[in-house]
């Protein structure tokens, strides 16, 4: 076999935000098709990082009272976490504000001055005169031009869904300050997409099939699916402007050389770059060498580059990305494969919903993250069609495809082969099962005897991202391995005693089944095929396993006990994360402008809503809404507490494990502020706590509440205390 060597990637998320199951759509398809080509042999490496640049990141840090590069560090933690907790095995994760990114996008943009393609000219914009900074679109509210809507942003109106300038509002004000905006003028950098060299390569790029390895029809070398490629043709028709790439300080990013330290490169150029990035961080991580790395990144070397993406930011990769690189010298993409949104139950992921799902609140509820895997492969296919999850649908499918075909047959046929037969297989095989296997092994192509093995089917379909056509194949498979034990029914074998010679050959032949299926479904379920290999007493599959010359197991084959591999999924769990997502959704205190603020010195708090995922509108909501409720305000318990006893935690940085006494109650809370605090002083202490937040299970045992601290993330935390007569349990009001 041809051994592929591909460098793939996935959007860089935000670092302001939390991932949820829109983001994880993204993630799960690219990681099983990583997976898919691991185990053919390729040699892959899967490279990603968090977006970190920007405005709304500044703004966000700002708010918080901590620096950005605070903030982009916790965030790095948290979305690691997360994807983690969802399997995706990325071989690196980075960040985009690190010294290797910093380095290409000098270099880049120094090629591109150097071949005449960067200009410089002046843009009048939106000035935020009291925060003396120039505000992006998204950043200026005012009345709607045309029905006279109030507070509209700066790009369209919400009510009458009117697009238009900034400068066309009527009386604008900025959102970060409320000043009214003034006009003024900059000089700016562009990237000068306008010119003919441009255009004449995106014209061909886009539309000749590339020389690479990736598999052998005409459409399997397209770089691009045809509706981004017809997306590609009315860009590339309505002519190609001249693309702004710096923005003036006060912004969190590289400065653009040569400045003084004024101008910047806008976030949407250093996004992309940070690909190579982070592969570059780890390709030196494993001592590889220069020429390895150019390889990659370099024309000419026999490697591909796979860039998986939402169609939202097609224009950024498949326009400006290749340009960028042509340019500057730097090989350009393979192939990029945009994918569609996920609506939830047929609608807009909504918070008030409760539809917008964060993946730590999905894993927080004991939902089983390949149950997700599994419901997004079997939707995935390769255009960019939204996918839908419905949770009716979700619950039906895995509960009837995922464990009542799948599961099953293990749960159905290992118990006869290790109480009867002492955990060993039998390779001796008769005519009727021969036949089963056959049929559960091919597929009939078309007419006559032509028949395909199912592996290769498969392998073409997750190649091709096809992934529910590879799931229905798996599942037509799996439906023969039910017909099979159905017909055969070893448990009346078994009762009847007459004859263990079958016994033994069926149960065998089904788990050789179980097994294949297994491979079939690796991709999708890493963990689970981990502890079917345990179970099954084998090596880590790879898809040369699926192959004619392994189908069986040989004879004496020993395995293991079976332990329950997956559980149902209960609607009660679907209903309970709905309910939570909805919470999160209730108002959290607006941090004030002074840097001092009240934070809750819990490594997480997780109540704050994840922010849209739009670059520009990324947290202005939340910055606008600056008032609660008094209602909002009287659902937080917050009781006086007196420090019974307070103690070191094991293994933990910054933990302290806390006693505290609330008059009715003693509770346990681990608090962030061990940097602080030594344990001795804090005995006989009376602070304040959050008395009805729900119990959270840490690592460290369940935390019942929390202590309040002030701190700006550099100075702090200060506990915070009552003055002096307060009583353990009395009521903050
Ligand atoms: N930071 C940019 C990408 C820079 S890549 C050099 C970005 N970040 S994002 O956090 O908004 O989105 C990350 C990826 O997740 C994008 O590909 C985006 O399309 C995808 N998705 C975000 N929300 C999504 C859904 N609701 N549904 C499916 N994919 C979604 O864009
Ligand atoms: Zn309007």
């Amino acid at each position: 076999m041809n051994k592929r060597k591909i460098l793939v990637t996935s959007a860089l998320p935000y670092a302001n935000g939390s991932i949820h199951l829109g983001h994880l759509v993204e993630y799960i398809q690219t990681d099983i098709w990583v997976r898919f080509q691991k185990m053919q042999g390729h040699e892959v490496h899967y490279v990603c990082a968090d977006d970190t640049h920007g405005t709304p990141i500044m703004l966000r840090a700002e708010q918080e009272g901590i620096t950005p590069k605070q903030l982009i560090d916790r965030v790095w933690h948290e979305h690691k976490t997360d994807f983690n907790g969802f399997h995706i095995g990325f071989d690196n994760y980075y960040t985009t504000d690190s010294p290797e990114n910093r380095q290409f996008c000098e270099d880049i943009y120094s090629q591109l001055e150097a071949k005449g393609l960067i200009a410089k000219r002046s843009v009048e914009q939106f000035y935020d005169p009291v925060k003396q900074m120039f505000l992006p679109d998204r950043y200026i509210k005012g009345e709607c031009p045309k029905c006279h809507a109030k507070d509209q942003y700066g790009d369209s109106c919400e009510v009458c869904g009117a697009t238009y300038s900034s400068t066309n509002l009527v009386d604008p004000y900025s959102v970060v300050s409320g000043a009214t905006p003034e006009r003024k003028s900059s000089k700016h950098h562009f990237f000068k997409l306008s010119d003919p060299r441009c255009k004449a390569f995106l014209e061909k790029w886009v539309f000749e099939s590339f020389e690479g390895q990736s598999g052998t029809t005409p459409e399997a070398k397209r770089r691009l699916q045809p509706e981004a490629a017809n997306k590609m043709n009315e860009w590339l028709s309505g002519g190609l402007v001249d693309w702004d790439i710096s923005r003036d300080a006060p912004y969190f990013g590289f400065p653009i050389p040569g400045t003084g330290g004024k101008k910047f490169f806008y976030v949407w150029l250093d996004a992309p770059v940070g690909y190579f990035g982070s592969f570059k961080n780890y390709f030196e991580q494993k001592q590889r060498s220069q020429a390895e790395i150019d390889e990659f990144l370099r024309p000419g070397g026999n490697t591909e580059m796979m860039h998986f993406i939402g169609k939202d930011i097609l224009y950024f990769h498949a326009l400006f990305w290749p340009a960028m690189l042509k340019f500057s010298g730097y090989r350009t993409p393979t192939q990029i494969y945009a994918h569609g949104f996920l609506t939830v139950n047929g609608q807009k992921m909504s918070k008030s919903r409760g539809t917008f799902i964060t993946a730590e609140s999905y894993l927080k509820q004991g939902l089983n993250p390949e149950w997700l895997r599994y419901y997004y492969a079997a939707k995935l296919n390769d255009s960019m069609e939204d996918i839908d999850l419905n949770f009716d649908d979700f619950i039906a499918r895995i509960n009837s495809d995922l464990v009542g075909k799948y599961i099953n047959i293990a749960s159905r046929c290992s118990g006869f082969i290790i109480k009867k037969f002492g955990g060993k297989l039998t390779h001796t095989i008769s005519e009727t099962s021969r036949k089963w296997f056959n049929q559960f092994l091919f597929c009939e192509l078309g007419e006559g005897d032509t028949f395909l093995g199912r592996h290769v089917s498969i392998a073409y379909f997750y190649d091709r991202r096809e992934y529910g056509k590879a799931i229905r194949e798996i599942m037509l498979a799996a439906d023969v391995a039910n017909q099979y034990v159905d017909r055969m029914k070893p448990w009346e074998l078994a009762r009847s005693g007459e004859n263990d010679t079958e016994l033994h050959e069926i149960c065998s032949v089904a788990l050789n089944m179980f097994r294949i299926l297994t491979i079939y479904l690796k991709p999708v379920l890493p963990k689970l095929a981990i502890e079917a290999e345990r179970f099954l007493g084998v090596n880590p599959f790879t898809w040369n396993d699926a192959n004619s010359q392994n189908r069986l197991l040989p004879d004496g084959h020993q395995i293991n006990n079976y332990e329950h591999l997956m559980a149902r999924i209960d609607s009660k769990q679907i209903e309970t994360l709905i309910k939570v997502n909805k919470e999160s959704l209730q108002p959290t205190t607006q941090p004030s402008q002074t840097k001092q603020q009240v934070q809750i010195m819990e490594e997480k708090n997780s109540a704050t809503p994840p922010p849209s995922s739009s670059p520009d509108a990324a947290n202005v909501k939340g910055t606008a809404s600056a008032t609660i409720a008094i209602d909002d305000f009287t659902k937080i318990d917050l009781r006086v507490a007196k420090i019974i006893d307070a103690e070191q935690v094991e293994g933990a940085d910054k933990l302290l494990k806390l006693t505290l006494d609330i008059g009715a109650e003693q509770r346990t809370v681990f608090a962030g502020i061990k940097s602080a605090y030594d344990p001795a002083q804090l005995k006989g202490r009376l602070t304040i706590m959050v008395a009805n937040l729900a119990p959270r299970k840490m690592k460290f045992g369940m935390s019942e509440g929390m202590v309040l601290a002030a701190g700006n993330g550099s100075d702090g935390p200060y506990l915070l205390a009552p003055d002096e007569g307060a009583q353990p349990g009395m009521r903050v009001k």
